[in-house]
């Protein structure tokens, strides 16, 4: 008897170690140890033993028993573990997914260069409130509310009642000039600065035209500052943004808060000046105004009138943008359509 115990359990375990399926492993521990199995056939014949063999036979089939059980549940853990690492297997040879990462608006990435430009050449950054007083807007750069020039500039007002005090309503600033007797009244000359900024302007959309948009504004003040300077910047600074050399031409031209006043023009960038459909054939693009800063502006500020001069220009970012990189319609820009702000 006791022969046979072992012979089963050797054999059971053999066959246990064998196999490599779960399931098979099920019908395996119905064949040895279920009810039909011959191992209990010898456990219910136990009975029928005398003490003697009782006692002899009885722990040596429980352990067989036992044995076989813990034989199966080894090899279950182990099949499952198995199939685990099967599933969690990498293939370090397959390419890799591509991260998706985010990145600069192309507004954002042409107001970097211009300040990386412009600080290289000793100028400072200057910064400005979007919601500005009518003063700082208007009146201090010349333009007093019966001033024709208010005008040129569509304004979304935020308060302006009839009869106020002068000056004491509050806009979404027109343009970047705002910053100009903000930054005088708290630095004396000399200096250099550029204040670039949101501005916002009521008026119908269209290829060319925003209600938001950028701008980018640069003010140099000293004793003795001339056009020349002027020239001499803007020729340095279009023609490092462009990456190649560029002129600039100056048209007469009338904003309140400088005089005399331009616009200017660089040579075109994608034919160099000699003619084409970017240019209309004239060779040149215009850019943005300027001027002599106005002795009212100086004024102002609370600087002494006739003490000082200073050039002052302005330019819209989206316009440098688009020639920059050929894009055809401003509203892209704050369009929201991800497929044009991924190409940058
Ligand atoms: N502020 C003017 C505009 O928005 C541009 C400008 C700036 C003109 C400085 C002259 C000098 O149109």
């Amino acid at each position: 008897m006791l022969e046979k115990i072992k012979k089963i359990k050797n054999e059971a375990i053999v066959n246990i170690l064998k196999t490599d399926s779960i399931a098979e492993l099920e019908n395996l521990r119905i064949n040895y140890l279920g009810k039909k199995s011959e191992f209990n056939q010898i456990l219910k014949g136990l009975k029928d033993l005398n003490e003697e063999e009782k006692k002899a036979v009885g722990p040596e089939a429980n352990k067989a028993k036992k044995d076989i059980q813990d034989a199966l549940e080894k090899r279950i853990d182990d099949l499952e573990e198995m199939v685990d690492t099967e599933k969690e297997w990498i293939d370090v040879t397959a390419p890799g997914k591509k991260i998706k990462r985010g990145h600069l608006h192309p507004i954002t990435i042409v107001q970097r260069d211009i300040e990386d430009i412009f600080t290289s050449m000793g100028f400072e950054i200057a910064d400005g409130p979007e919601v500005e007083s009518e003063f700082y807007n208007f009146d201090a750069v010349n333009v007093p509310e019966e001033h024709p020039g208010r005008d040129m500039q569509d304004t979304f007002w935020i308060s302006k009642e009839e009869g106020r005090e002068k000056g004491t309503g509050t806009v979404l600033r027109t343009q970047t000039s705002s910053v100009q007797v903000r930054y005088m009244q708290t630095h004396k000359p000399p200096f250099r600065i550029i204040i670039p900024g949101r501005v916002f302007r009521q008026e119908a959309t269209d290829a060319s035209h925003e209600h938001t948009f950028h701008q980018f504004e640069a003010l140099v003040v000293g004793k003795k500052v001339s056009v020349a300077n002027f020239l001499y910047i803007a020729e340095t600074f279009f023609s490092q943004f462009f990456g190649k050399k560029l002129n600039v031409r100056l048209r007469p031209s009338y904003f309140p808060f400088v005089e005399p006043g331009f616009e200017f023009d660089i040579s075109c960038t994608n034919c160099g000046g000699k003619g084409c459909s970017s240019c209309k054939q004239t060779g040149w693009l215009e850019v943005g105004g300027a001027g002599m800063v106005h002795q009212n502006v100086f004024e102002a500020a609370g600087y002494e009138k006739g003490k000082y001069q200073g050039f002052a220009w302005g330019f819209g970012l989206e316009r440098l943008a688009m020639m920059k990189y050929k894009i055809d319609d401003i509203r892209h820009f704050h369009g929201g359509d991800v497929r044009f702000t991924r190409q940058f």
